[in-house]
């Protein structure tokens, strides 16, 4: 058996990428290590969002160099979005890598093993044929009682600071029948809740074998039927594609769970507008408005960018307020980050750093406030709990509630994968603690 080190940087979509090339390589012999050391190959599935992200990337080959020259066989591999954008780069940069394959051409690497085991060199692949990856990869995962699947890939939004049009391509829905397929093999095997990918995912558009085209929402509709899956999520949305449908399916679709990302990004209109986000502070309200008539315990989850170029103290307080109207129950928040190539990095009015982090201060505290409020509002309470797995101290089992919050509670292994009502107790830094109702 050879040994496969997988490091995974950013979204979920790469930790679902990243599953997929051990799936991939299991045939050729390559078991699961949890260390570099001692590893036969390591692939580093990277994340480009953020120039710290693209830069963990160098310090951990440089890391790598080191294992490579304790052991010449070791294979290197890029892959992920730091592949994509800087391809050849990678390879100047760090010789020592073997392999580079962009997140649409991974289902290659079986083929690129045999190229670089042959012929030796270093081997790179970053186009884009979307639908060839999907059709090459093995339907069926590790069983997980929360399993990804992914639904769509790219976006063709162009929000001006972002580099996942380019990184990821253009927006491709799979087919439906093919979602389903892979529900129900997931289903089979002890799957309970599916959580739906996509960088844009209520813009899924997947055609059916009849010519029909299905939204986001019949494809809940359809994965709700399936039995076994219990739960259904999906992430990461975009305002402009919440159809009046899917926000029904939110008061209807009782599988669908009470959680939704929903990315705002800033509470300014000049700021929106110059990010190209297509949508203003109000009309994001109103339809947060619209979202809560359907499901008005819906936690609502965004992520904010501050020191965008221009960005004032009255465009960063706008945010402030936009945050306290909307109440979220929890972020992620950045301070902007040029990216190469991107319309926003060459921007002239760039921000400073000191204002930058005054401003991520700011924003992070009130979030944390928001999302400890949303928290200790279920204390007290008794929430239905799916749980998933072991907790961390002997007989404790870990689930989440529909609102996704982590809950430990003491408890019979036999419990995972089920679903049981747990009275919320006490909240933790990060989680929740109950009992068993
Ligand atoms: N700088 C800072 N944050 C960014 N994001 C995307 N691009 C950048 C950037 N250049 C953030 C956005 C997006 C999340 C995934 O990452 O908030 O929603
Ligand atoms: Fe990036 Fe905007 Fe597309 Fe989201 S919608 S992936 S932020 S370009």
């Amino acid at each position: 058996m050879k040994k496969l080190y997988v490091k995974t940087y950013g979204c979920q979509m790469n930790a679902y990428d990243s599953a997929r090339m051990a799936d991939l390589l299991a045939p050729l012999g390559y078991a699961a290590s949890d260390a570099p050391e001692g590893a036969d190959m390591v692939i580093l599935n990277t994340c480009h969002i953020r120039e710290k992200a693209a830069e963990k990337v160098y310090s951990e080959l440089g890391r790598l160099r080191h294992l490579k020259a304790e052991n010449d066989g070791l294979l290197i591999a890029v892959a992920g979005c730091v592949a994509q954008a800087e391809g050849e780069e990678i390879l100047r940069r760090a010789p020592q890598v073997d392999l580079v394959v962009g997140p649409q051409t991974y289902h290659r690497l079986p083929e690129m093993i045999a190229r670089i085991a042959r012929d030796g060199g270093h081997a790179l692949d970053a186009d884009f044929p979307a639908l060839e990856k999907f059709d090459s990869l093995a339907e069926t995962q590790a069983s997980d009682i929360s399993a990804f699947l992914t639904v769509q890939e790219g976006c063709d939004k162009f929000c001006t600071f972002c580099v996942v049009p380019y990184t990821r391509g253009p927006e491709h829905s799979r087919p439906p029948e093919a979602v389903l397929a892979e529900a129900r093999a997931l289903a089979a095997n002890g799957t309970r809740e599916i959580v739906l990918l996509g960088q844009n995912v209520n813009a899924y558009c997947g055609v059916d074998a009849a010519g029909r085209s299905w939204s986001l929402a019949r494809l809940c509709d359809a994965l709700a039927k399936i039995e076994g899956i219990a739960r259904i999520r999906y992430t990461t949305s975009h305002p402009r594609d919440m159809g009046d449908d899917l926000i029904a399916a939110h008061g209807d679709n009782e599988k669908l769970m009470p959680y939704l990302h929903l990315p705002v990004q800033s509470g300014s209109d000049a700021m929106l507008d110059a990010m190209n986000r297509q949508h203003t502070a109000e009309t994001y309200l109103r339809l947060v408005e619209r979202i809560r008539a359907a499901r008005p315990d819906i936690a609502l989850t965004s992520d904010f960018i501050v020191g965008f170029p221009g960005e004032s103290d009255a465009d960063f307080e706008a945010t402030m307020q936009l945050v306290r109207q909307v109440k979220y129950a929890g972020a992620f928040s950045f301070k902007y980050s040029k990216r190469p190539g991107t319309p926003a990095a060459a921007a002239k009015k760039q921000i400073s750093e000191k204002v930058k982090t005054e401003r991520l201060d700011a924003l992070q505290k009130l979030l944390l406030q928001q999302q400890d409020d949303f928290n200790d509002a279920q204390i007290g309470h008794v929430l239905p709990v799916l749980f998933e797995k072991p907790g961390r101290n002997p007989g404790q089992v870990v689930g989440r509630t529909p609102y996704l919050q982590p809950v430990h509670a003491d408890g019979d292994m036999a419990l995972i994968g089920g679903i049981a009502d747990v009275r919320i107790g006490a909240r933790t830094v990060n989680s929740l603690k109950g009992v068993l109702h």
